[in-house]
C-alpha cells in the first residue's frame, strides 16, 4: 500500500489545475504489481476537466492492463472519488480497494462497491453482489 500512496502523492506534482487549484494524484495497482499514475487535468471549458482517478484508469487500459487490486487518491482533504470516478472504478476495475490520503498520510480505506453499490452496467449477467441485492429487495 505504501508504494501506491507515495505514487499518488507524487502524481499531484503533475496536476494541471489552474482553475480550482485543487491538485489530485492517483495511483492504480494492477494485479501483476505495476503502478500507473494519474492526475487531474483541467480545461478552460470547465466541464472537460478530467479527474486523476479516471486518467489513471484510462491510461492503464490504454497500456493493456485489465486486472487491478487497488487505487490510491491523494488530496489535501483525504477526499473520496467523485461519483463519475466511482462508476468507472466499479465498472472497469471491480470491487478493488480504494485508499485516500492527505499530505500527512492520514489514510482511509474503502472498497469500490461500498462507495458505489449498484453501479450501472449494460450486462444482464450482473455480478454476484448485485444479484444478492436484487434478491433482498
Ligand atoms: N477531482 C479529481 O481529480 N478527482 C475527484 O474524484 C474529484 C475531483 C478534480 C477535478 C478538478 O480538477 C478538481 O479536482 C476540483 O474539482
Amino acid at each position: 500500500m505504501e508504494k501506491i500512496l507515495e505514487k499518488a502523492l507524487s502524481m499531484r506534482q503533475n496536476s494541471h489545475a489552474p482553475h480550482s487549484h485543487f491538485k489530485v494524484g492517483a495511483a492504480l495497482l494492477t494485479s501483476s504489481g505495476i503502478i500507473i499514475g494519474g492526475c487531474n487535468v483541467e480545461s478552460d471549458v470547465y466541464g472537460l476537466t478530467m479527474c486523476a482517478e479516471r486518467n489513471a484508469i484510462f491510461a492503464a487500459f490504454a497500456q493493456g492492463y485489465r486486472n487491478f487490486q487497488a487505487i490510491a487518491v491523494a488530496t489535501t482533504t483525504q477526499g473520496t472519488p467523485c461519483g463519475s470516478c466511482r462508476q468507472i472504478i466499479a465498472e472497469l476495475c471491480g470491487n478493488i480497494m480504494i485508499y485516500t490520503t492527505d499530505l500527512a498520510k492520514n489514510i482511509r480505506t474503502y472498497q469500490a462497491y461500498e462507495l458505489l453499490p449498484h453501479h450501472f452496467t449494460l450486462n444482464k449477467n450482473l455480478p454476484i453482489h448485485e444479484k444478492m441485492h436484487e434478491i433482498s429487495i
